[in-house]
């Protein structure tokens, strides 16, 4: 997506420039514009430097212009970030001057727009920034309201700007939902389980067998449906990433702890997406101290028993939820698939072929959506989209 993030005159402008490397990082492109004020606070170039363009700042500056004019510039983008929106910007745009390029970009476009006001409290509490705000919002400008806390100014109370991943999801969450209105209208509210990741089964103290699950897939399903409006509970084995903004997130490492948690909190959802890379099988019996091995030893043998099948369990009770599963295979994917669903009694099954370079720890997937009645093939793209589809399609096939 092509993103115009707006940066005005306030101590929080060093904010944006994690908010502008966000943007980047997740695939969009930015073009920052500034004002003069900002330039107070912050160089242009940190910020030419990590969206790889030159900072716009001025309206009549004929090099900048003969690039992309300024009106051209309001059409480029999909979205208008303005991070930090400082009260003499807001009231400037809620007036409808026009007095600076920020100002009349916004006034010549009639793109989305996200306000992150940040300002001393006094002057947000102030009625005309209050007043200024609502206004705005009743036009249709979003708004991410500052949060409380200590001031740079030294004094407490809202008008902090958010911290820039707070921001982002913030945005995405509002994009997403923007982009796609009857998908945001079927999850908002819904709730849905997600388990994802790996488990790890211990041997003894350290170590353990395991798979090579990223958890990506379950986390973008979890972070898409939150940023769509869903209540999100998010069972995760042992992986290193963050959790997305607004998840309720519990952790665990072996299958029996998944299960335990899955056990407890699958009755208050609606839908159920089991992305988790569950091991089939754990020791017989972890050891308390660390197996030693004995000199001249060829051979170690393990007894491992199964282990629950999580999912299936789910799919059993009744009354239960909507049952999504996937599968993982390195050969013959659809006949796997097609008798995994089967056999679990799943809803829909995610098919998704796993070796090198695909699958588990890459960022793009593609994936072969199975239900009773029908089959899709998602074309490849991020996990992120792939979410998206498998969100989708659970749509339709609760509306159809
Ligand atoms: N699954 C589960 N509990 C298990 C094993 C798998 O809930 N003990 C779930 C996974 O989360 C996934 C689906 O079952 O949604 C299929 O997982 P997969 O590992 O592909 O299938 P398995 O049942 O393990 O079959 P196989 O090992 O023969 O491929």
């Amino acid at each position: 997506m092509k993103i115009l993030l707006g940066v005005t005159g306030g101590i929080a402008a060093y904010k944006a420039l994690e908010l502008c490397r966000l943007f980047v990082k997740a695939g969009h492109e930015v073009q920052v514009v500034m004002t003069q004020h900002a330039k107070q606070f912050i160089g242009p170039l940190s910020f030419q430097a990590l969206s790889g363009r030159p900072v716009r700042d001025a309206l009549f500056n004929a090099e900048q212009e003969a690039g992309m004019g300024h009106i051209e510039l309001a059409r480029w983008a999909d979205w208008i970030v303005l991070a930090p929106a400082s009260a003499n910007t807001l009231a400037k745009l809620r007036m409808g001057l026009a007095d600076n390029l920020l100002t009349t970009l916004l006034l010549a476009s009639d793109r989305p727009c996200l306000l992150v006001p940040a300002m001393n409290r006094l002057m947000w509490q102030n009625a005309a920034t209050q007043e200024n705000v609502a206004v705005l919002q009743a036009r249709g400008y979003h708004l991410l309201a500052p949060a409380e806390g200590v001031q740079a100014c030294g004094e407490v109370g809202a008008g902090r700007m958010p911290e820039a991943q707070q921001i982002f999801a913030d945005w995405q969450a509002r994009s997403t939902a923007a982009a796609y209105p009857a998908l945001h209208a079927f999850w908002q509210g819904r709730r849905l389980l997600v388990s994802a990741g790996p488990t790890f089964e211990d041997l003894d103290p350290v170590r353990f067998l395991g798979n090579r699950s990223s958890g990506k897939m379950g986390f973008a399903i979890a972070q898409q449906a939150q940023a769509l409006g869903a209540h999100v509970t998010l069972i995760a084995g042992p992986v290193s990433l963050p959790s997305p903004q607004g998840v309720q997130r519990i952790d665990v490492r072996s299958a029996q702890q998944m299960l335990d948690a899955v056990q407890h909190h699958y009755a208050q959802h609606s839908v159920f997406i089991s992305a988790a890379a569950v091991a089939d099988f754990a020791v017989a019996q972890a050891l308390p101290q660390k197996i030693k091995k004995q000199a001249g030893q060829k051979h170690l043998s393990l007894e491992l028993i199964a282990n629950p099948d999580i999912v299936a369990w789910v799919a059993q009770q009744s009354p239960k939820p909507f049952v999504v599963g996937f599968a993982a295979e390195t050969e013959q994917l659809l006949p796997y698939a097609r008798a995994k669903r089967e056999r679990k009694n799943l809803d829909l099954i995610c098919a998704n072929q796993v070796g090198a370079g695909i699958g588990f720890e890459g960022d793009d997937n593609q994936l072969v959506l199975i239900s009773r009645e029908q089959e899709r093939t998602l074309p490849m793209s991020s996990k992120h989209q792939q979410a998206l589809g498998v969100l989708q399609e659970i749509m339709h096939l609760l509306t159809q």
